[in-house]
């Protein structure tokens, strides 16, 4: 199974084809957590981090909205083309590559981690590790912004899959759909994206796999607590905006 490196390397060209508009997406994304942000004492022009950028989906449109905003990603693809993505747009994003268990020194008014990107990270040790290095990034009182699938609701339901789903019209139809499979102890799930496309006689199909970790909240939580933040709170999609469970903390 490749790591989260190779596999984002792999999808980073492909990546905006899961959704059915990409940049229409990132746009409404950058709008939540905008007001999300804001909340929480942080506004343009606030300097934030994200700290698992890959294409730039949050970290683009927040640049938009007046933050000044610094990205990074352990996938050299997904920098690669989020600094494009940026240039294409007029955007300044200053994008490095980087494992979120060891960010570089840096400071930020707030950190960010959105789309499920925490639990590529399998073990206590790591999602530690990733802890201590965002707490590493802020003052005392600046806040940490998470969202993870709802892991806690999957592993009550039996998740084992995405439907598939049409995107697009005439050449640039595609569907796209995920099939899961659970290690006999459900801590770790690994993940397939499908990926059709029309091609040759026919269609093609590119499949990616890769494997999640099945991290509750109250994992995430007492990891939190355990490396230096407080004040832990659970934003379920109605009380955010946003379509998965969020955490925001702030460092001690
Ligand atoms: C589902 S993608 C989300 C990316 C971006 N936030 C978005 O919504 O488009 C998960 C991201 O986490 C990144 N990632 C996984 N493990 C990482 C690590 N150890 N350090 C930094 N980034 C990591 C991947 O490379 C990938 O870009």
């Amino acid at each position: 199974m490749p790591g989260a490196n190779e596999f984002y390397d792999d999808l980073a060209a492909d990546y905006h084809l899961m959704f059915r508009d990409w940049w229409a997406s990132a746009t409404w994304q950058g709008g939540v957590l905008t007001e999300l942000l804001r909340r929480f004492g942080i506004s343009p022009p606030a300097a934030v981090h994200d700290c698992t950028c890959g294409i730039g989906t949050q970290a683009l449109p927040l640049a938009a909205a007046g933050f000044r905003v610094t990205g990074s990603d352990v996938s050299e693809a997904a920098v690669a083309r989020a600094r494009a993505e940026a240039r294409e747009r007029g955007l300044r994003v200053d994008l490095a590559v980087a494992d979120v268990r060891a960010l570089p020194a840096r400071r930020a008014d707030a950190v960010i981690s959105f789309d499920n990107s925490l639990p590529h990270l399998l073990t206590d040790a790591d999602v530690a590790a990733a802890v201590r290095s965002v707490r590493g990034c802020l003052e005392p009182g600046g806040p940490f912004f998470a969202s993870i699938r709802d892991y806690d609701a999957i592993l009550r339901d039996g998740t084992t899959g995405v439907p598939p789903v049409m995107h697009g019209a005439g050449a640039g139809r595609r569907i796209v759909g995920q099939a899961w499979e659970w290690a006999d102890d459900r801590r770790t799930v690994e993940i397939s994206i499908f990926l059709l496309r029309p091609g040759g006689d026919g269609w093609t199909a590119a499949v990616r796999s890769t494997t999640y970790r099945a991290l509750r909240r109250d994992e995430l939580t007492a990891a939190l607590h355990a490396g230096g933040f407080g004040e832990v709170r659970w934003l379920m999609p109605d009380e955010s905006g946003y379509y998965q469970p969020v955490v925001v903390a702030r460092a001690m």
